[in-house]
């Protein structure tokens, strides 16, 4: 008799940032003083005109099925704001809005790998990229970047990486969980090379509006012409806007794998959830409002980002790279010679501070902590920190 679980069931592995989260929010409501640094979750709350919008639409009786790749109007606002970025003649047709900007990752992989076909994925890497690929029966090939290459990898590094069966190449920029950012240079080598390989790149930009010191972070489908053709660029509005929960992701793609990946969704989701919609409509409507909002929520994630930066690194055996962008700091912690796993569970276990082992991402050596947290978390869980290293 076969197994009960189908070989993909039995293959993939639950997501180890939820499980950290999972954790620290059990021990919580036991009551525990966590410091929670494990989830990638803005602590705002949704702009309220966002909210409002939302809520307008309910009030309207926007409830019902819409079309499954997205409301027009949204998919329009979302051609127009890729044009802007520099990438060419997107079209609505060109967009699709999905339930989160994961759900768009794995629309993406899974319009254009088959099974056997490698996937290129420069680690430290987002957790669910392996996963997804080998759901969709392709084979992850890692191209490492260490803290010395400031954790980013060269287009030669990829050219090496590149057999006769690669489809597809993932760049993450700026990145979870290492907050790297490519430059437009950096980015259009690796771009470039793909394009006259004929090999996919899938460039997920869901923090790309969360930089910092002057960083700008480019569209990979804006670098070269030809990009539009090879590129699908994966986003979201979870991270920018505040809203996790809201469960809304985008994807601008090549004409031929915008209509599969528009199919892929009409024949398992449908829609993404219709007056949700509405409100991330709002934010092309009230571009000032949206830019007040985001503006001050990067404020406060700077001023945390480099509050953490300075505590980490002053613990002595302790060594953080100036990451530039999202929310995360991936400090390196191989002087105490422990796994990051036993680390975090042993600084869960003895200091109530909840972070996510490096291994995680692909380098035991590290370990992740979200910044998107309130600044007397991040006092309280350095000194915790601090004490916890001194220890070991
Ligand atoms: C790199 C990256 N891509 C995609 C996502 C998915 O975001 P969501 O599905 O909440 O829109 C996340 C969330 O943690 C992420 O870190």
């Amino acid at each position: 008799m076969n197994g009960r679980l189908s070989n993909w069931a039995s293959n993939i592995a639950p997501s180890p940032t939820l499980v950290v989260d999972g954790k620290s929010k059990k021990l919580k409501a036991e009551g525990k003083d966590v410091c929670g640094f494990g989830a990638g979750e803005p602590d705002f709350d949704t702009p309220s005109f966002i909210k409002e919008a939302c809520a307008k639409a309910i009030r309207d009786g926007k409830t019902k099925y819409i079309p499954a790749s997205g409301l027009p109007a949204l998919r329009q606002a979302l051609a127009d704001f890729y044009v802007e970025r520099g990438v060419p003649n997107v079209k609505a047709p060109n967009i699709i809005v999905s339930p989160g900007g994961k759900f768009s990752c794995y629309l993406a992989i899974k319009a254009v790998v088959s099974p056997g076909d490698e996937v290129i994925i420069p680690s430290p890497y987002w957790v669910s990229y392996p996963e997804m690929v080998k759901l969709c029966g392709g084979v992850p090939v890692f191209v490492a970047a260490d803290d010395s290459a400031d954790f980013k990898v060269s287009a030669s590094q990829i050219k090496a990486a590149m057999t006769e069966k690669t489809k597809l190449i993932i760049l993450n920029s700026p990145s979870n969980p290492t907050g790297a950012v490519y430059t437009g240079d950096e980015l259009s080598e690796i771009v470039k090379l793909a394009v006259e390989k004929r090999i996919f790149v899938m460039a997920d930009e869901i923090y790309s509006f969360l930089t910092y010191d002057g960083k700008k972070a480019v569209c990979a489908a804006s670098v070269c012409e030809q990009a539009r053709d090879w590129v699908i660029v994966t986003s979201g509005f979870s991270k920018t806007y505040a809203m996790t929960g809201w469960r809304l992701g985008t994807m601008c793609a090549p004409d031929d794998i915008a209509a599969a990946a528009a199919s892929i969704q009409s024949q398992t989701t449908s829609n993404a959830t219709s007056f949700a919609q509405f409100g991330a409509l709002a934010v092309f409507e009230n571009r000032d409002l949206a830019s007040v909002a985001v503006s001050e929520m990067l404020a406060s994630f700077d001023r945390r980002r480099l509050m953490l930066l300075n505590g980490l690194n002053s613990i002595k055996g302790i060594s953080c790279r100036r990451a530039e962008g999202a929310f995360y700091l991936f400090p390196n912690i191989s002087s105490f010679g422990l796994s990051s796993t036993d680390f975090c569970s042993k600084i869960l276990d003895e200091e109530l501070v909840a972070i996510v082992p490096g291994i995680a991402f692909g380098a035991d050596g590290n370990v992740r902590f979200s910044y998107a947290v309130s600044d007397s978390v991040i006092e309280k869980g350095l000194e915790r920190m601090a004490r916890f290293c001194a220890k070991l």
